[in-house]
């Protein structure tokens, strides 16, 4: 083999028509392929995506009732899914789009299987999404005919949050090109700490047993998630730069402002919605919360979102990087960021 190979060399360097290398490929490019292996952790959490995988369909499914709901109870339970899937259901596409650019930039194998398994899964938390919804109002959120004049508001709420949701996408394209991978694990390390606090949250707080379990197994995907993230960052931020680390101060912040559409309330700063929007959203979870679904209270998710975000502080601070003021939940912070670009935000579940 390796004789073969070298008499193709000196064929080349010689001359001799016919034996020829080709071009060199332009980068960014999916070509030329090559198998590297350095992190072993990644292979493990590959191992565990494999051993943990469930199928939203196989869900328990026949024990759920609609009927044991009332019309605007189903609309309420309904809305908060239509608002979790703007997140959730925005993540396949996201996360294809972030594996795609780890073979343009000739990633090792591993890192690629963990964007491939991290797509795969957020698939499922869209599948969970489409499924309740369906069951709760059939033909929904947009195809469905209200019953109550809740859920006439609660539909209006989500064509905003569809109009909100498909600003991010067209930021989110122009990013992911944009920005190093180091900087997307950090955004989307937000995004997985985030997903993490809010469906244990879920999970123990809702009565309904489907709902229960799916989110249950959502929440173990997001924790696989998130040590995806802190790998890659143990791996490439020892040496990451002093621009890319403003970069994750200020992508932070803007993650915190876009991730409180769910896990907080939607602050202005990028959220484009009509005065209702928040009273609308609000009486949705309260008639939700009483029927059983294990939405926080403003006051636990204030709590939550800031225990969360204490979290990836300290994940920061390990690699000396700044963390922004965050005053809304009463984190100082090492800045106050501003002159965020909130056409271009990375974060989602
Ligand atoms: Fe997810
Ligand atoms: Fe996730």
């Amino acid at each position: 083999m390796e004789s073969n190979h070298d008499t193709i060399q000196s064929s080349t360097t010689s001359g001799v028509a016919g034996y020829e290398d080709p071009p060199e490929i332009l980068q960014p490019n999916i070509f030329p392929l090559s198998w590297e292996y350095k992190t072993q952790r990644l292979e493990d959490i590959w191992e565990a995506s494999r051993r943990e995988y469930w199928d939203p369909a196989k869900l328990p499914w026949e024990t759920f009732d609609p009927n044991h709901y009332t019309a605007e109870q189903r609309e309420a339970i309904a809305y908060w899914w239509t608002l979790l899937s703007v997140f959730d259901a925005s993540a396949p596409p996201v996360f294809a789009a972030a594996l795609i650019h780890t073979y343009e930039l000739h990633e090792e194998d591993p890192v690629r299987r963990a964007f491939f398994s991290v797509t795969r899964d957020e698939q499922n938390h869209e599948q969970l999404c489409g499924m309740a919804i369906k069951r709760l109002t059939p033909g929904g959120p947009l195809d469905y005919q209200p019953q109550s004049e809740l859920g006439e508001r609660a539909q209006r709420n989500a064509k905003w949050l569809y109009h909100n949701g498909a600003r991010y996408w067209s930021g989110y394209k122009r990013a992911v090109e944009h920005y190093s991978l180091a900087v997307l694990f950090s955004s989307f390390l937000m995004g997985e700490v985030a997903a993490a606090t809010l469906f244990q949250h879920m999970a123990s707080h809702s009565s309904e047993p489907v709902f229960k379990e799916g989110f249950r197994n959502v929440g173990r995907d997001e924790g696989r998630h998130m040590a995806i993230c802190l790998t890659l960052m143990e791996r490439d931020y020892p040496t990451i730069s002093k621009e890319e680390r403003a970069i994750v101060t200020k992508q932070i912040r803007a993650g915190y402002v876009f991730l409180s559409g769910v896990l907080f309330e939607p602050p202005h700063e990028f959220w484009d919605l009509p005065p209702d929007f928040i009273e609308t959203q609000r009486l949705c979870e309260d008639v939700a919360r009483e029927a059983g679904f294990g939405i926080a209270t403003y006051e636990e998710k204030r709590e939550n979102w800031r225990r969360a975000m204490l979290n990836v502080k300290s994940v920061l601070q390990r690699y000396d990087i700044p963390f922004p003021a965050i005053p809304e939940v009463g984190i100082e912070g090492d800045e106050d960021v501003s002159g965020i670009n909130y056409d271009e935000i990375i974060p989602v579940f």
